[in-house]
Parts: structure tokens; sequence; C-alpha cells
């Protein structure tokens, strides 16, 4: 079923005009090339091949088809991502085989919307919420494009709406809108608050955060939707359907930690802006920004709580290699504040941002207390972010400003370090060995097959580069566009080892391997590849007299066992006649 699908979706869009939706493609022989996006890309070495419908990155390695590029671009799902092409593609999916629990999830998440419209309506009536965001700097159009609604003082309104639009109360309860207490009472989880929907990649909502309306003292500001099947708060980033788009073209990601922040960071242009909201920052949040750009700016309140909050994300973002800055707010205010005042400060704020090593340096060195408590504090703080960075080059500049900084020598530093590589490493062989022994029976098969993977057979090689070779010449369709005479091309595919090989490969196999040859030899001029080929030819036949070798040697041992003369006389001869050969 799904398949029919991909496949139908497939041959209705070219490649090249989905990819040059999101890169400027330009020519390369009969390629497309463009600066890849997948990797800080110098020169362009990522390839379309229209013929063959897929895309190849010769510096990173990425690849795939339609299906994988807009996933991995725009981080999303399978299913998502088969949406999004069959829309383009004006096909209408076929989904007969659509499971209960597959039913169920849908009407999940048309709740979640029929909901959000509600609440919407809702704040359009009611001047006084209104008042109050556009006091807080929220503007209509802010208010429209993040849908923010208002949730009445109402103990069961939503309950009561959703209920009348015939959505069942399982479905309620598993969305994550209703509560449902001891002896059955059912009231609603968000009251008298203003309501942030709360996105997933593709602009769905998932979840909301409502925010306290009635300023009482003993409530909490924010309430945030459960975690439900739809919404898993260590993936899902506050504002990244829009910021995936714009985090590219800054070059740079900025996080903020509350939704009033990101509001007011996209009003003011920085689109590039994603939140936490709520939670910690986690991985899964900061893996889904890396492949767009391994630039990070924090922008954590200016207080205590906002600085260790961000030390704790930015300590993660180093540790997979993000570049990470952190941006320094006043005291007692976050980025909202900031900009309600001026939006030039939050400008210059972000522009003045200091790298992460610079910036809890400095915090350090401020700070009004003794000598051994600052060392104490750079022992806890400086040395892991040191340890996390990976540049040699860049390391030792830090450890030089942090010994001057410190008045102490550069050996207590690296002493230092070594003692928390000790301790970390002595900790991760504790996780690990822990690890382990969990996964042990379920693991065993897994790793015997990537190890198999990983080294891959000489002869093989060769075989593949020389199909390549002809595939990719056999595809070119004007015979003058031929890099290699048509004989020595035949010759190729005459070979019977490369004949079978080739057998038992499969198209998309084909594809790709004909693909990295026409990359690969797209500049060299037909004498070069002429004598490329030969030269396979030569150390595929060396390669398969030192295979026989090996043979005879192996039958050689056997016969000398069973001492089977005549038989050991034979194989001696046939040693001999392959070393005359060699
Ligand atoms: N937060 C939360 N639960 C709380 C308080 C805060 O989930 N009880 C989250 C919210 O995402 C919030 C962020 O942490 O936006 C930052 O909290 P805080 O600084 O207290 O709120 P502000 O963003 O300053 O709130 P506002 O500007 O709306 O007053
Ligand atoms: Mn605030």
């Amino acid at each position: 079923m799904l398949d029919s699908n991909v496949e139908n979706v497939k041959s209705r869009l070219s490649i090249d005009d989905v990819i040059s939706g999101y890169l400027k493609l330009e020519k390369a022989g009969s390629s497309l090339r463009a600066k890849c996006p997948f990797h800080a890309d110098k020169s362009p070495s990522f390839y379309v091949s229209p013929q063959r419908g897929i895309y190849k990155c010769f510096g990173c390695g990425k690849s795939g088809d339609i299906f994988n590029f807009v996933g991995e671009y725009e981080g999303l799902s399978f299913p998502e991502t088969l949406e999004k092409l069959a829309q383009k593609a004006g096909v209408v999916l076929e989904k007969k085989n659509f499971s209960e629990s597959g039913k169920k999830n849908n009407k999940i998440l048309d709740c979640l919307e029929d909901l959000t419209i509600f609440w919407q309506k809702n704040l359009l009536k009611n001047s006084e919420v209104k008042n109050y965001l556009k006091k807080r700097g929220l503007d209509e159009k802010l208010v429209k494009q993040f849908k923010v609604g208002y949730a009445k003082d109402s103990w069961n309104e939503t309950f009561l709406y959703l209920k009348n639009k015939s959505y069942s109360e399982e479905i309620l309860e598993k969305a994550g809108i209703i509560k449902k207490v001891e002896g059955g009472k059912i009231y609603d989880r968000f009251r008298n608050r203003i309501i942030f929907p709360i996105f997933d990649v593709n602009g769905k909502v998932v979840a909301f955060s409502g925010r306290d309306f009635s300023g009482k003292k003993d409530i909490a500001k924010y309430l945030n939707s459960p975690e439900t099947i739809f919404f898993n708060k260590s993936e899902i980033l506050f504002g990244f359907n829009f910021a995936k788009f714009k985090i590219r073209e800054f070059g740079f990601t900025i996080v903020v930690e509350g939704q009033m922040d990101l509001l007011m960071s996209h009003k003011i242009g920085y689109s590039n802006s994603v939140a936490s909201s709520g939670t910690s920052l986690t991985e899964g949040h900061l893996k889904k920004i890396l492949p767009i750009s391994d630039k990070i700016v924090f922008c954590y309140d200016g207080d205590d709580a906002g600085e260790e909050a961000s030390y704790r994300g930015a300590v993660k973002a180093l540790s997979l290699g993000f570049n990470v800055k952190v941006a320094d707010f006043p005291e007692k205010k976050d980025p909202a504040d900031v900009i309600l005042k001026d939006p030039e400060d939050y400008k210059k704020i972000i522009k003045d941002s200091l790298d992460i090593i610079n910036f809890y340096t400095n915090r350090i060195i401020k700070k009004n207390i003794s000598l051994h408590e600052k060392i104490k504090l750079l022992e806890e703080k400086i040395i892991p972010l040191i340890f996390n960075v990976k540049n040699p080059m860049e390391r030792e500049v830090y450890i030089n400003s942090i010994a001057k900084n410190f008045e102490i020598g550069n050996e207590s530093i690296l002493k230092s370090l070594n003692i928390y590589k000790e301790n970390f490493e002595e900790e991760k062989k504790k996780t690990n060995f822990r690890k382990k022994f969990q996964e042990k029976n379920e693991n065993q098969n897994i790793e015997k097959k990537t190890e198999k993977g990983i080294i891959e057979p000489v002869k093989e090689k060769i075989l593949k580069q020389l199909i390549g070779i002809y595939f990719w010449q056999k595809n070119i369709a004007r015979k003058d566009d031929f890099k290699i005479n048509e004989n020595d091309l035949e010759k190729i595919i005459e070979n019977i080892e490369v004949k079978n090989f080739s057998d038992k490969l499969e198209k998309k196999d084909l594809d790709k391997i004909s693909f990295d040859m026409e990359i690969l030899y797209l500049d060299t001029d037909k004498k070069v590849l002429e004598k490329e080929v030969n030269e396979l030819f030569l150390r595929l036949s060396e390669f398969l007299k030192k295979e026989e070798f090996e043979n005879l040697q192996r039958k050689l041992k056997q016969a000398e066992l069973s001492k089977d003369l005549n038989l050991l006389e034979k194989i001696k001869k046939k040693i001999n006649d392959l070393y005359k050969n060699i």
C-alpha cells in the first residue's frame, strides 16, 4: 500500500525540481551540483542526478532520493515527507488499510485543531486578553501566525464544546485536554489561560502551553499538555516549524527559554529562534537543529536559573560539536523584556554574544568571591567545557587565556583536565558496561552484521568501479559524450567476474554505483579514464590470481595431510605455473 504511494509520487516528481526548491543547482556534466546543505561545504560537493533520481554529497557522504532529501532537510518523518511530496505531486494517498488505531490518532489531531480554532475565537472576543497581549508586545499578525488563543475561566467549557462535536472522552483524554478525577468527574485542563499551541515540525498542533491569566500567586505561571503520542517533550522544539527554513539563512540558531521570548524574537525578525519551553534542552532537540546549522546562541534569562539552564544546554551542544555562544542579558531580564523595551538592544546583545568558555570565565572572574571559590568554580564549570572542545588548537587558546585570567600555570589546568577525563571515562565505562549487560542478547546479531559491512573486500571495490563506469557511460545518450572507447567499454561487461557481480545487483544499487563513478570521473579526460579502466582490470586479474594462489595452498595442505602424492604433484605444478604467470 505504502509502496504504491511512494512509487506514484516518485514517478511524478523530478529530483531536480524538488531539490531546486531548496538549493541553487548548477549544471555539471549530466548532473547538477550545489553546496551541500548537510555539512559546512566550501566548494559544491553535493551532486544530483536527474536521470537516476538520486543525490549524493561527496563531502559528507549523504545520499538518497527525494524522500531522503526532503525528510532530512525539513526534519520530517517518513509519513510526513510522503504527505508533503504527495501534495506537491498532486497525488491522493491511498489510505484503505488505515488501522483502527490510525483512525483514532487522526481524531486526536483533528480534535487539537478544532480546539485551537475555538480558543482563537475566544481570544478575539475578549478585549481584556487582547489588551494584555498588546501590552506585552504581541501584535495581531504574530498572534495569528502562532495561533494564540484563550481558554476561559470555566471548569468544562472545552469539554462540552468538544463533546458536542462528538469527540469521545477517550480521544479527549489521549489528546491531553481533559482531566478525570476520582468519582469520574471531568474537567478542563486549561482554564483562564492564554494558549500557545505547540506545533510539530510540520506545523500541526500537537499540544498546548497555557499562561495563567488570573495573576494568582499560588498558580503555576505556565501549564503544558502532558506527554501524548504526538507530544514528546524531549523531541519537540517550540517554533521549529517556522525556524527550520530560516536557520540556514541566518547561519545560526537562537535558543530561548519561553514562549513569550520566542514570539518576540520572531516578531523582530529573528525567525531562526526556537524555544525549549518549560523543559531543559535535550540532545534530541539539539540533533534536530545540528544538520541545519552547527552554530547556536543561547539567549536565556539573565538570572542564576537562566544561567544554570543555558550552561547545561550548552555543554550538551558543545559535546555534539556545536559552536556555542551565550548572550549576556541584564539581571532579571529575559529576551521578551529586552525586545519590548527596545529591539535594538536585543540585536546588540545577540551580536555581542560571547563564545561559551569566555562567557563563563568572565562570569566567574567578575563574581565577588574569594580566589579559592573562583578556582573551585573554574574546576566545576570551565574544565568540563574545555574537555568538550574537540579542536586541539582551540583548546590550547582557551587554556592559555584561562591560565592568564586566573594567574595559574597551564600545567595545573592540564592536570585538572586529565583528572576530569579519567573520571569521565570511568563513568562512561560503567554506563557502557551496564548498557552492554542489558542489551547483550538483543544486539549480538546486529553487531556482527555491521562489522562485516564495514570492511569492503578489495575485489568488490574494483568490480563496483568497473560496473559503475560501464553503466554511467551506457546511460549517456549521445555517443560523442563517451569518455571511453566503445570496445573498451564492452570489454568491461564481457568479463565474467564483472558480469556475475552485476547480475546480483539491484537496480537502485547500480544507479548509486554509476552515479559515484560519474562524479568521480566527471572532469577526467578520455585517455585518463581508459588508462584507469585498464589499471582496474590489471588489479582485478592480480586479485584473482592471489585468490587462486590461496586456494591452491589450501588444497596443498589438504593433500599433504591425506598423503595423496599424485594430487600433491598436480597442485605443486599449478602453483608453479601461477608463479611464472605473475
Ligand atoms: N515555565 C513552565 N512552567 C512554569 C514556569 C515557566 O513551563 N511554571 C516555562 C515556560 O515555557 C516559560 C519559561 O519556562 O515561558 C520561562 O519561565 P519564566 O521566565 O518564569 O516566564 P516568562 O517567560 O518570563 O513568562 P512571561 O514572560 O509570560 O511572564
Ligand atoms: Mn518574561
